[in-house]
């Protein structure tokens, strides 16, 4: 197992919004799905766009720049034009602390 970073409390984001977060330097989206979080690369595989500010539908988001769409629960690329996926990191809900794996 990874390390545990501690990132946002629960309550912190409402359904349907993402969160940016620097672990590191390490830049990472944190998102809120119905009560389900996930955690992904903040950076879109196709030129870099900021998932953080993408739309959230279901587990899915739209990246912000040209529309790339992206699996939370997997980072599959399943909208063009971004063709590779992107890092998952694993949420741990800890009390009222969400933490994700590094
Ligand atoms: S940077 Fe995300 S779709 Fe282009």
């Amino acid at each position: 197992m990874g390390d545990l970073v501690e990132v946002a409390k629960v309550g912190e984001l409402e359904s349907g919004q993402g969160k940016f977060i620097d672990v590191d330097g390490k830049e990472i989206a944190l998102f809120n799905c119905e009560g389900q979080y996930y955690a992904v690369d903040n950076e879109c595989s196709h030129v870099g766009g900021p998932l953080c500010e993408g739309e959230i539908d279901g587990t899915t988001v739209t990246c912000p720049w040209h529309g790339a769409e992206f699996d939370l629960k997997s980072g599959e690329a399943i909208a063009p034009p971004a063709e590779e996926c992107i890092n998952t990191y694993k949420v741990h809900i800890d009390g009222d602390l969400i933490k994700i794996e590094i």
